[in-house]
């Protein structure tokens, strides 16, 4: 059994950061509900766990509590900020409302140096806090290891008993040495090694497929995303060719996708690849739309039309792999104030009718995106297609504005070439989210030589996000932009004017649509 911390999910919105730096000392983790029961919880044989921060108060009638059984269990516990006011709550300490709330960088000096949780730290430490409610009155057999300038008990401890609070957040970059102090808490505290690798993980995964999918085939959509792609890799890994990748030309591509592709999977891995252009037809059902949800409605059923008739000239499968993360089947805790419970794409949801009657595989379930990146890498996939940006299944649809036509879906594909291009050999295109050109519906004059032109704009779009939910346009350097407009200007027919959009999210979304 792999080494595990169980973390339970209070509904911090870094709750899956703290999954994050777990597994970022090579440590196995698990986010669970609040209110799993200790006995579900053991079934795990987990070496910790850790409870997380949370917008409540333990006094709140609708306070989210967990079994407490969960402190019975002899096992090592931290509590993160509102997990340590739980250790409070129930532990025999009290809990107050705060006179202030207490929000912000703050300085904490560790009293204790022989706090376990603090080995090998200074003893001054900035930290990351946001919490309303203080503890007042420490838990029975606890004592205070560090204090803040508003508080006494800034971290608290019972030795004996491996039990650990801190009123901070360690798991925010805010908190700078805040991982040393989780993997304190991993490594020397709950005796955990560091087996948690994504070498490690290869092997056990395909020992899983393996017993899955036993003799039967399975399918898979690849779309050229990193998920995708990686899903295939590591089952093809498993499996080899009882797997069949289908790979659907939606005509909204970008330049040397399907290339890539074809090339990568096809030639290089040897995946059983069926190539569906489509083109053709997406297209078609394109002309004349240029409602954006409708544009998405069609692009949507016609990906589903295609797929299924291509799934039966695969041949019989009984599988489906799919390129689900974990974030994506945690269950969200359903608490006002929750920003995580609220937030939940609107992106990629439906899917494939249940009528496509397919068990499920899906390798990546318990991965984060940077796992799945290392994941990738480790199974011998090129930078290119695990260090790829996002890019939305309807394509270039949702980057040209109004009718979609071959020869707009021409022009876009020639300006986004040299986005990617000078993106990439500037360094840029690794450091930020997403960068991409998209094609304004208007024309304006312009001169070229001794003509007047009357051509398409192209607006520039950069963006810095965590996970696409909110972004930050990216003040790219001024003689980048200056080739990015003139090489765009001089080599793509039908653009004779650049603009950079600096609009973040939000207000303003990432794709234009
Ligand atoms: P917006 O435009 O909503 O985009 O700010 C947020 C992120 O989602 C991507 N996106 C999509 N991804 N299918 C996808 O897989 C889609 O239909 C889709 N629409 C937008 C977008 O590129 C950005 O990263």
């Amino acid at each position: 059994m792999v080494e595990t911390i169980v973390i339970l999910d209070f509904g911090s919105q870094y709750t899956q950061v703290i999954a994050r730096r777990v597994r970022e000392c090579n440590v196995y983790s698990v986010i669970l509900r609040y209110d799993t029961p200790a006995k579900e919880i053991a079934t795990l044989r987990p070496s910790g766990i850790i409870l997380s921060g949370g917008p409540s108060s333990v006094y709140s009638k609708k306070a989210p509590l967990p079994d407490r059984a969960v402190f019975n269990l002899g096992l090592p516990l931290l509590g993160v900020c509102y997990g340590l006011q739980l250790l409070g709550h129930f532990l025999g300490g009290k809990v107050e409302k705060g006179e202030k709330r207490e929000y912000g960088k703050g300085a904490l000096r560790v009293t204790d140096s022989f706090c376990p949780l603090f080995a090998n730290l200074p003893e001054t430490l900035q930290v990351w806090n946001s919490h309303g409610d203080k503890l007042t009155k420490l838990p029975k057999g606890f004592k205070s290891v560090a204090v803040t300038e508003n508080s006494q008990f800034a971290a608290i401890e019972d030795r004996s008993r491996k039990m650990f609070g801190l009123q901070f957040h360690p798991e925010v970059a805010h908190t700078p040495r805040g991982k040393e102090i989780l993997a304190n808490f991993v490594h020397n505290i709950c005796g955990c090694g560091k087996n948690w690798t994504m070498r490690s993980y290869i092997e056990q995964a395909v020992e899983e497929i393996r017993t899955q999918v036993g003799n039967e085939r399975v399918i898979l959509g690849l779309s050229g995303g990193v998920d995708s792609s990686v899903a295939a890799a590591l089952i093809h890994k498993a499996i080899g060719d009882q797997l069949t990748c289908i790979f659907v030309n939606n005509g909204l591509l970008r330049g040397r996708e399907a290339g890539v592709v074809r090339e990568v999977f096809g030639r290089h891995f040897k995946i059983k690849l069926q190539y569906e252009d489509a083109s053709k037809l997406f297209l078609r059902r394109l002309k004349g739309v240029t409602d954006p949800e409708r544009k998405r409605k069609i692009i949507g059923t016609t990906f589903i039309e295609v797929f299924q008739s291509a799934t039966k000239r695969a041949g019989a499968a009984k599988f489906l792999a799919q390129g689900t993360l974990y974030p994506d089947v945690i269950e969200s805790v359903p608490i006002a104030g929750n920003p995580a419970a609220m937030i939940k794409s609107h992106h990629n949801v439906g899917g494939l009718p249940k009528k496509m009657k397919f068990k499920l595989v899906e390798p990546l379930k318990c991965l984060f995106k940077d796992e799945v990146r290392e994941l990738g890498l480790e199974l011998g996939l090129p930078r290119e297609i695990v260090l790829r940006q996002p890019f939305p299944g309807p394509g270039l649809a949702v980057r040209i504005l109004g009718e979609v036509t071959p020869q707009r879906c021409e022009i876009l594909r020639n300006a986004d070439t040299i986005v990617v291009e000078e993106m990439k050999s500037s360094g840029w295109y690794y450091k930020i989210w997403q960068s991409f050109a998209v094609l304004l519906p208007v024309r304006s004059v312009g001169v070229m030589g001794d003509e007047r032109t009357y051509d398409y704009t192209i607006a520039i779009r950069a963006v810095e996000s965590q996970d696409g939910m909110t972004a930050d346009w990216v003040k790219l350097p001024y003689d980048l932009l200056e080739k990015l407009a003139s090489r765009i200007i001089n080599e793509v027919k039908g653009v004779n004017r650049c603009v950079f959009d600096i609009t973040s999210k939000p207000p303003g979304t990432i794709e234009w649509e």
